[in-house]
Protein backbone atom coordinates (compact mmCIF):
# COMPACT_ATOMS: atom_id res chain seq x y z
CA UNK A 1 0.00 0.00 0.00
CA UNK A 2 1.33 3.63 -1.12
CA UNK A 3 2.00 5.84 2.19
CA UNK A 4 0.29 9.00 2.16
CA UNK A 5 2.55 12.02 0.81
CA UNK A 6 3.32 14.47 4.34
CA UNK A 7 3.63 17.49 2.13
CA UNK A 8 1.61 17.01 -1.22
CA UNK A 9 -1.61 16.28 -1.46
CA UNK A 10 -1.43 13.26 -3.24
CA UNK A 11 -1.17 9.72 -1.84
CA UNK A 12 1.18 8.27 -3.99
CA UNK A 13 4.35 11.53 -4.25
CA UNK A 14 5.42 12.28 -8.15
CA UNK A 15 8.15 14.59 -6.02
CA UNK A 16 10.96 13.23 -3.79
CA UNK A 17 12.86 16.36 -2.71
CA UNK A 18 11.07 16.51 0.72
CA UNK A 19 12.82 12.31 1.63
CA UNK A 20 15.97 14.83 2.29
CA UNK A 21 15.35 16.87 5.15
CA UNK A 22 17.93 19.19 3.58
CA UNK A 23 16.26 20.51 0.45
CA UNK A 24 19.03 21.82 -1.11
CA UNK A 25 21.90 20.40 0.19
CA UNK A 26 24.15 19.55 -3.11
CA UNK A 27 21.91 20.84 -5.58
CA UNK A 28 23.87 23.82 -8.02
CA UNK A 29 21.98 25.74 -10.17
CA UNK A 30 23.51 27.00 -13.06
CA UNK A 31 22.44 30.22 -15.19
CA UNK A 32 24.25 32.70 -17.54
CA UNK A 33 24.90 35.42 -15.32
CA UNK A 34 24.93 33.63 -12.29
CA UNK A 35 25.22 30.63 -10.24
CA UNK A 36 22.79 29.14 -7.45
CA UNK A 37 24.37 27.41 -4.49
CA UNK A 38 23.64 26.25 -0.94
CA UNK A 39 24.75 28.58 1.63
CA UNK A 40 28.06 26.88 3.07
CA UNK A 41 29.61 27.97 6.10
CA UNK A 42 32.32 29.22 4.40
CA UNK A 43 30.34 32.35 3.24
CA UNK A 44 28.82 33.50 6.45
CA UNK A 45 31.31 36.17 7.06
CA UNK A 46 30.51 37.84 3.88
CA UNK A 47 26.95 37.28 4.54
CA UNK A 48 27.42 38.88 7.69
CA UNK A 49 29.49 41.99 6.33
CA UNK A 50 26.73 42.66 3.94
CA UNK A 51 23.80 42.54 6.60
CA UNK A 52 25.43 44.99 8.61
CA UNK A 53 24.43 47.78 5.91
CA UNK A 54 21.06 49.49 7.60
CA UNK A 55 19.33 49.80 3.69
CA UNK A 56 19.80 46.58 3.50
CA UNK A 57 18.55 45.41 6.39
CA UNK A 58 15.74 47.76 6.12
CA UNK A 59 14.73 46.51 2.25
CA UNK A 60 15.19 42.85 3.23
CA UNK A 61 13.17 42.92 6.70
CA UNK A 62 15.57 41.29 8.15
CA UNK A 63 17.06 42.25 12.12
CA UNK A 64 20.35 42.68 12.91
CA UNK A 65 22.36 39.60 13.66
CA UNK A 66 25.66 38.81 15.69
CA UNK A 67 28.37 36.63 13.85
CA UNK A 68 27.70 34.20 16.04
CA UNK A 69 23.57 33.90 15.20
CA UNK A 70 24.67 34.64 11.58
CA UNK A 71 26.27 31.16 11.73
CA UNK A 72 23.20 29.82 13.82
CA UNK A 73 20.62 30.91 11.16
CA UNK A 74 23.23 29.26 8.36
CA UNK A 75 22.73 26.06 9.92
CA UNK A 76 19.23 26.20 10.64
CA UNK A 77 18.08 27.59 7.27
CA UNK A 78 20.45 24.58 5.74
CA UNK A 79 18.32 22.12 7.73
CA UNK A 80 15.14 23.53 7.73
CA UNK A 81 12.26 21.77 5.54
CA UNK A 82 10.22 24.94 4.72
CA UNK A 83 13.03 27.28 4.00
CA UNK A 84 15.26 27.00 0.32
CA UNK A 85 18.37 29.15 0.59
CA UNK A 86 20.95 29.51 -2.47
CA UNK A 87 23.25 32.15 -2.14
CA UNK A 88 24.33 34.06 -5.82
CA UNK A 89 27.66 33.75 -7.48
CA UNK A 90 28.39 36.19 -10.01
CA UNK A 91 30.01 34.35 -12.98
CA UNK A 92 32.00 37.52 -14.22
CA UNK A 93 33.50 37.64 -11.08
CA UNK A 94 36.75 35.42 -9.94
CA UNK A 95 35.78 33.19 -7.26
CA UNK A 96 37.42 33.47 -3.54
CA UNK A 97 39.52 30.99 -2.96
CA UNK A 98 38.19 30.67 0.96
CA UNK A 99 34.59 29.58 -0.31
CA UNK A 100 35.71 26.45 -1.02
CA UNK A 101 34.44 23.99 -3.47
CA UNK A 102 31.17 25.61 -3.75
CA UNK A 103 32.45 29.11 -4.61
CA UNK A 104 34.46 28.06 -7.87
CA UNK A 105 32.02 29.27 -9.84
CA UNK A 106 32.00 33.04 -9.39
CA UNK A 107 31.81 35.53 -6.63
CA UNK A 108 29.00 35.61 -3.98
CA UNK A 109 27.10 38.51 -4.29
CA UNK A 110 23.20 37.75 -3.23
CA UNK A 111 20.72 35.60 -2.13
CA UNK A 112 17.75 33.87 -3.27
CA UNK A 113 15.42 31.99 -0.82
CA UNK A 114 12.42 30.65 -0.47
CA UNK A 115 9.76 30.06 2.27
CA UNK A 116 6.87 27.65 2.56
CA UNK A 117 4.90 28.91 5.23
CA UNK A 118 2.25 25.68 6.22
CA UNK A 119 -1.14 28.15 5.53
CA UNK A 120 -2.74 31.14 4.71
CA UNK A 121 -0.18 32.72 1.70
CA UNK A 122 -2.72 32.81 -0.60
CA UNK A 123 -6.05 32.67 -0.93
CA UNK A 124 -6.70 29.05 -1.58
CA UNK A 125 -7.94 26.67 0.83
CA UNK A 126 -6.17 23.14 1.35
CA UNK A 127 -3.02 23.55 -0.26
CA UNK A 128 -0.04 21.29 0.58
CA UNK A 129 2.83 22.67 2.18
CA UNK A 130 5.29 23.16 -1.39
CA UNK A 131 2.38 24.22 -3.25
CA UNK A 132 2.70 28.05 -1.30
CA UNK A 133 5.94 29.87 -1.35
CA UNK A 134 7.47 33.48 -0.16
CA UNK A 135 10.37 34.36 -2.51
CA UNK A 136 12.85 36.55 -1.78
CA UNK A 137 15.96 38.15 -3.66
CA UNK A 138 19.11 40.49 -2.66
CA UNK A 139 22.18 41.27 -4.78
CA UNK A 140 23.81 42.45 -1.87
CA UNK A 141 26.90 43.60 -4.20
CA UNK A 142 25.84 47.17 -5.69
CA UNK A 143 28.52 46.70 -8.61
CA UNK A 144 26.74 43.35 -9.62
CA UNK A 145 23.35 44.91 -10.16
CA UNK A 146 21.14 46.09 -13.23
CA UNK A 147 23.14 43.28 -14.82
CA UNK A 148 20.04 40.33 -14.86
CA UNK A 149 21.15 38.29 -11.87
CA UNK A 150 18.10 38.60 -9.60
CA UNK A 151 16.12 38.10 -12.59
CA UNK A 152 18.02 35.22 -13.92
CA UNK A 153 18.44 33.93 -9.89
CA UNK A 154 14.14 34.12 -8.81
CA UNK A 155 13.54 32.26 -12.63
CA UNK A 156 16.11 29.23 -11.71
CA UNK A 157 14.53 28.93 -7.97
CA UNK A 158 10.76 29.19 -9.47
CA UNK A 159 11.60 26.52 -12.21
CA UNK A 160 14.08 23.84 -9.17
CA UNK A 161 10.13 24.99 -6.92
CA UNK A 162 7.57 23.92 -9.83
CA UNK A 163 10.11 20.93 -10.71
CA UNK A 164 10.76 19.07 -7.48
CA UNK A 165 8.38 20.50 -5.11
CA UNK A 166 4.98 21.20 -7.45
CA UNK A 167 4.69 24.76 -6.11
CA UNK A 168 1.82 26.52 -8.10
CA UNK A 169 2.04 29.96 -6.15
CA UNK A 170 4.80 32.13 -5.41
CA UNK A 171 4.71 35.19 -3.34
CA UNK A 172 6.52 38.22 -2.81
CA UNK A 173 6.22 41.02 0.05
CA UNK A 174 8.45 44.10 -1.12
CA UNK A 175 8.60 47.59 0.83
CA UNK A 176 6.21 50.04 -0.78
CA UNK A 177 9.41 52.56 -1.18
CA UNK A 178 11.19 49.68 -3.05
CA UNK A 179 11.04 50.34 -7.07
CA UNK A 180 13.65 48.70 -7.93
CA UNK A 181 12.03 45.48 -6.36
CA UNK A 182 8.76 46.67 -7.75
CA UNK A 183 10.08 46.73 -11.50
CA UNK A 184 12.01 43.63 -10.93
CA UNK A 185 9.15 41.56 -9.53
CA UNK A 186 6.37 42.73 -12.19
CA UNK A 187 8.94 42.31 -14.72
CA UNK A 188 8.77 38.56 -14.13
CA UNK A 189 5.03 38.79 -13.80
CA UNK A 190 3.68 39.04 -10.63
CA UNK A 191 0.38 41.05 -10.32
CA UNK A 192 -0.03 43.36 -7.33
CA UNK A 193 -2.81 41.77 -4.77
CA UNK A 194 -2.74 44.26 -2.21
CA UNK A 195 -0.56 46.99 0.28
CA UNK A 196 -0.43 46.04 4.11
CA UNK A 197 0.21 49.55 4.96
CA UNK A 198 0.90 48.81 8.68
CA UNK A 199 3.98 46.76 7.47
CA UNK A 200 4.58 49.07 4.49
CA UNK A 201 4.58 46.62 2.29
CA UNK A 202 3.33 45.68 -1.27
CA UNK A 203 2.28 42.13 -1.83
CA UNK A 204 2.65 40.61 -5.29
CA UNK A 205 1.68 36.87 -6.62
CA UNK A 206 2.60 34.89 -9.46
CA UNK A 207 0.45 31.87 -9.76
CA UNK A 208 2.13 29.33 -12.11
CA UNK A 209 -0.25 28.01 -14.31
CA UNK A 210 -1.45 31.30 -15.45
CA UNK A 211 2.49 32.05 -16.25
CA UNK A 212 2.75 28.61 -18.07
CA UNK A 213 -0.48 29.70 -20.40
CA UNK A 214 1.04 32.95 -20.81
CA UNK A 215 4.61 31.54 -21.85
CA UNK A 216 2.72 29.26 -23.86
CA UNK A 217 1.24 32.45 -26.13
CA UNK A 218 4.75 33.59 -26.67
CA UNK A 219 7.01 33.18 -29.47
CA UNK A 220 9.92 30.62 -29.42
CA UNK A 221 12.66 33.28 -28.70
CA UNK A 222 10.00 34.57 -26.02
CA UNK A 223 8.63 37.57 -27.73
CA UNK A 224 5.10 38.25 -27.89
CA UNK A 225 3.46 37.18 -31.66
CA UNK A 226 2.64 39.70 -34.10
C1 LIG B 1 16.00 44.77 -6.29
C2 LIG B 1 17.25 43.99 -6.66
C3 LIG B 1 17.12 42.56 -6.13
C4 LIG B 1 17.39 43.96 -8.19
O1 LIG B 1 18.51 43.14 -8.52
P1 LIG B 1 19.25 43.28 -9.95
O2 LIG B 1 20.15 42.09 -10.12
O3 LIG B 1 19.85 44.60 -10.06
O4 LIG B 1 18.01 43.17 -10.93
P2 LIG B 1 18.08 42.73 -12.47
O5 LIG B 1 19.33 43.26 -13.08
O6 LIG B 1 17.85 41.25 -12.57
O7 LIG B 1 16.83 43.52 -13.05
C5 LIG B 1 15.77 42.89 -13.76
C6 LIG B 1 14.71 43.95 -14.04
O8 LIG B 1 14.22 44.48 -12.81
C7 LIG B 1 13.97 45.90 -12.96
N1 LIG B 1 14.91 46.66 -12.11
C8 LIG B 1 15.91 46.15 -11.34
N2 LIG B 1 16.55 47.15 -10.69
C9 LIG B 1 15.94 48.30 -11.06
C10 LIG B 1 16.16 49.67 -10.73
N3 LIG B 1 17.13 50.05 -9.88
N4 LIG B 1 15.34 50.58 -11.27
C11 LIG B 1 14.35 50.23 -12.12
N5 LIG B 1 14.11 48.94 -12.51
C12 LIG B 1 14.89 47.99 -11.97
C13 LIG B 1 14.22 46.20 -14.42
O9 LIG B 1 13.03 45.96 -15.13
C14 LIG B 1 15.27 45.17 -14.77
O10 LIG B 1 15.35 44.88 -16.14
P3 LIG B 1 16.29 45.81 -17.08
O11 LIG B 1 17.62 45.94 -16.39
O12 LIG B 1 16.36 45.03 -18.36
O13 LIG B 1 15.58 47.12 -17.18
C15 LIG B 1 18.55 44.67 -6.08
O14 LIG B 1 18.52 46.04 -6.42
C16 LIG B 1 18.66 44.52 -4.57
O15 LIG B 1 19.07 43.47 -4.08
N6 LIG B 1 18.31 45.55 -3.82
C17 LIG B 1 18.46 45.53 -2.37
C18 LIG B 1 17.67 44.42 -1.66
C19 LIG B 1 16.24 44.33 -2.11
O16 LIG B 1 15.59 45.35 -2.31
N7 LIG B 1 15.75 43.09 -2.23
C20 LIG B 1 14.36 42.86 -2.59
C21 LIG B 1 13.53 42.72 -1.34
S1 LIG B 1 11.83 42.48 -1.78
Amino acid sequence: MATACKYHASPICQHCAHQEPRLNENTQLVGKACVLVPYEKSMVETYHEWMQDPELLELTGSEPLTLEEEHQMQQTWRESEDKLTFIVLDRSLPPDPEMGEAGVMGAMVGDVNVFFPQAGLVEEEGLSLYEAGEIEVMIAVSSSRRRGLAKEALGMLQDYCIEHLGTKHFVAKIKDHNGPSVALFERLGYRFMKHVEVFQELVYQLDVVQMQQGDSKLNEDGTEPA
